[in-house]
């Protein structure tokens, strides 16, 4: 699937968990969609490479080397991203952990992993969305997407510490969405489905590659749901389900 009908001209992004996967496919088709894209990751050499791969096809991006994890970083991307692109208009919250692996039941998860869990996949995301979402209410525009899973409705065995930080980042989207809704700031949530990445390795490392979807299939989805303005502020939507309205 390709973007050629979406554009995002001069729009501001910041794309977490931007240097591999689904992020970095994101970032990717936003760059070339016309956006100015800020990555974020911990790990910059990959991350400078992703950036780079950008800024070879003519896009704009910039790697931004931060942890969302760490209270002490969110400001510092929120401030750099600003300065590097102007106010941000899209926000992606698409970096996540899954906890130690192999996963583990909810009587063998330590309490420690289960905050580092929540850490990255919820307060780093609220945290964030702080930092910049005032700037989307005074300037009365602005998206910002949370990327959650189908591990956020189901209860999948083994899945406790990821699945229950993507029920809250659910339910958090929605009430952003509420409570920005008066002062023009669209909230969303998408569950991209299962993609052949990292993450889906480490988690299953039996599952067939070739039975996953690709992250830049999933990418393109989002974009064109994202701009569709149909999709309402609030909604959660299921990527690989969706077609324009
Ligand atoms: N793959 C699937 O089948 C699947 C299914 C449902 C939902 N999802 C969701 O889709 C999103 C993307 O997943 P993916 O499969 O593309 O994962 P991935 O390939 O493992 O990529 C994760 C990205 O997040 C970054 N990251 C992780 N922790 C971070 C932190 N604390 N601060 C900053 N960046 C961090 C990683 O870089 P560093 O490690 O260098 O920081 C990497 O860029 C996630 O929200 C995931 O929960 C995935």
């Amino acid at each position: 699937m390709t973007n050629e009908f979406v554009s995002f001209p001069g729009v501001s992004a910041l794309v977490t968990g931007a240097s591999r996967g689904l992020g970095r496919a994101l970032a990717e088709q936003l760059g070339a969609a016309g956006a100015r894209v800020v990555l974020v990751a911990r790990a910059g050499q990959e991350l400078e490479r992703a950036a780079q791969t950008i800024q070879a096809r003519g896009g704009e991006a910039h790697a931004l080397p931060a942890d969302v994890a760490r209270k002490e970083d969110i400001y510092a991307i929120a401030g750099a991203a600003a300065a590097l692109v102007g106010p941000i208009d899209l926000l992606v919250h698409n970096a996540s952990s899954l906890g130690p692996t192999p996963l583990r039941l909810l009587l063998d998860t330590d309490c420690e992993d289960l905050q580092k869990v929540l850490d990255t996949n919820l307060l780093g995301p609220f945290r964030l969305s702080k930092a910049i979402g005032g700037s989307m209410a005074l300037r009365k525009t602005g998206t910002i997407l949370h990327v959650s899973s189908d591990a956020s409705v189901s209860a999948y065995e083994r899945w406790g510490a990821y699945s229950v930080s993507k029920a809250a980042l659910d339910h958090l989207s929605r009430i952003w969405a509420a409570e920005l809704r008066e002062r023009g700031v669209r909230v969303l949530s998408v569950d991209p489905g299962e993609m052949a990445t990292r993450m889906h390795e480490d988690a299953l490392p039996d599952a067939d590659p070739s039975t996953l979807a690709a992250p830049s299939d999933v990418a393109a989805r989002i974009l064109r749901l994202l701009a569709d303005p149909r999709v309402e502020t609030g909604s959660r939507v299921e990527a690989q389900k969706w077609s324009a309205l």
